[in-house]
């Protein structure tokens, strides 16, 4: 089996790729992908050396390049991370995920076309997306797999058009995919823009905590490594053409959870209870901010047994404990000095 993850350098990726590396020793995995200011090797400095794991830089937006890959490798299948994730830049530079999620997941799809021709057999192209194509939810309700599509920002616009070329190539040309779509995720190595690892951040430096408009948005949280394991059994498992919904069983308001995230931030560091709360503030909400999600994820644990493996707190315990002994990472992806880590890695 060669299995090429897309994606791998980045937050989820790098868990998934860390999984499959590790669990299957008989697979082949190539990671692609094009070293963005999100996606880091260092994420992978503990497996990089293993014989069934490789490197490909690559931009998905380059269908010439993907064609190469996909005939140097003749991928058996194929688990696609690979985007701008980040809903902030989104509304603030669109173009840039429509080129990547939109245009990139269709040569992705055409690449894999071009080399599984009509053997699709034994073949797979997995689609990593997001519980936000759904929009957003009142204060009752769940997403389930059969929930409309409605997305409401650029983001989550252009996750919902790659579902839907995924969709169609399955149906058009029998390509077979499975699509999964999760809730947010936090876990170590994400980058610190989202709201867990940039408060973390802020807190360890004593500045502002920007809470969004009211702070009564809610998400629900899942700890990326359960992420990670839900990708392996649906890769596994799932059925061709079929969709899961992944889920913490875990909502929270944004602002029940920065208080969380304060308390256990200050028992922590040794700080007085009340400490890092001291630091919130209130700032101008995040245009078109979709106010709830939560995932209906029975379907995942019905058929294929998959439930988280850590409570919240345990997972955020853990979260916090990484990033407060991991500060050169921080400081590393913060001052983009891990271009220099590539550069110095895969010379010549
Ligand atoms: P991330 O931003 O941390 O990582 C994205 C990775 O993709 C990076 O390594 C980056 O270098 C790479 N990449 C970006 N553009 C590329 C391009 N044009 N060509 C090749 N590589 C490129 O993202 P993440 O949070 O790990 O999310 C991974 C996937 O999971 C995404 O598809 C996202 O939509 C989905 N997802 C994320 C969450 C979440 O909470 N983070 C939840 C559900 C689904
Ligand atoms: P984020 O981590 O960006 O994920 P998403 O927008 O994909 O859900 O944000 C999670 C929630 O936290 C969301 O409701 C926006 C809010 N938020 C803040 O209040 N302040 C911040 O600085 C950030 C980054 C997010």
């Amino acid at each position: 089996m060669t299995l090429l993850i897309t994606g791998g350098a980045g937050f989820i990726g790098s868990h998934v790729v860390r999984l499959f590396v590790q669990r299957y020793p008989d697979y082949k995995i190539v990671n692609l992908d094009a070293l963005t200011y999100a996606g880091n090797l260092e994420n992978l400095r503990d497996i990089e050396q293993a014989p069934n794991y490789h490197f490909v830089r690559a931009d998905i937006r380059d269908a010439v390049a993907l064609k190469q890959v996909f005939e140097t490798h003749r991928p058996d299948g194929v688990i696609h991370l690979a985007a701008e994730s980040h809903v902030d830049r989104s509304i603030s530079d669109p173009n840039a995920f429509i080129q990547t999620n939109v245009m990139g997941t269709a040569n992705l799809l055409n690449a894999a076309r071009a080399v599984w021709n009509h053997d699709v057999n034994g073949k797979r192209f997995y689609h990593v997306s997001t519980d936000e194509v759904y929009g957003s939810l009142g204060d009752s309700g769940l997403f389930m797999e059969t929930t409309p599509y409605d997305p409401q920002s650029p983001y989550s616009a252009s996750k919902a058009a790659s579902d839907h070329l995924v969709r169609a190539f399955g149906n058009t040309y029998h390509l077979p995919f499975v699509i999964t779509n999760c809730s947010n995720n936090y876990g170590p190595n994400q980058f610190p823009e989202k709201l867990i690892p940039l408060f973390i951040h802020n807190i360890r430096n004593g500045k502002p905590l920007p809470v969004y408009g009211d702070g009564k948005y809610t998400r629900d949280w899942l700890f990326v490594v359960d992420h990670a394991r839900a990708i392996d059994l649906v890769f596994h498992q799932g059925k061709n053409g079929e969709t899961y919904n992944i889920g913490g069983f875990n909502e929270w308001q944004n602002i029940e959870l920065i208080r969380l995230l304060c308390t256990q931030m200050d028992e922590k560091l040794g700080r007085g209870a009340g400490t890092s709360a001291q630091l919130i503030s209130y700032v101008r909400d995040r245009p078109g901010h979709d106010r709830r999600y939560a995932i209906d994820a029975g379907k995942i644990h019905r058929e294929l047994g998959w439930s988280p493996s850590v409570t919240f707190e345990e997972g955020l315990s853990q979260t916090l404990d990484w990033y407060l002994a991991n500060e050169e990472w921080l400081s590393h992806v913060t001052s983009g000095a891990y271009q220099d880590y590539y550069e110095k890695q895969y010379a010549g």
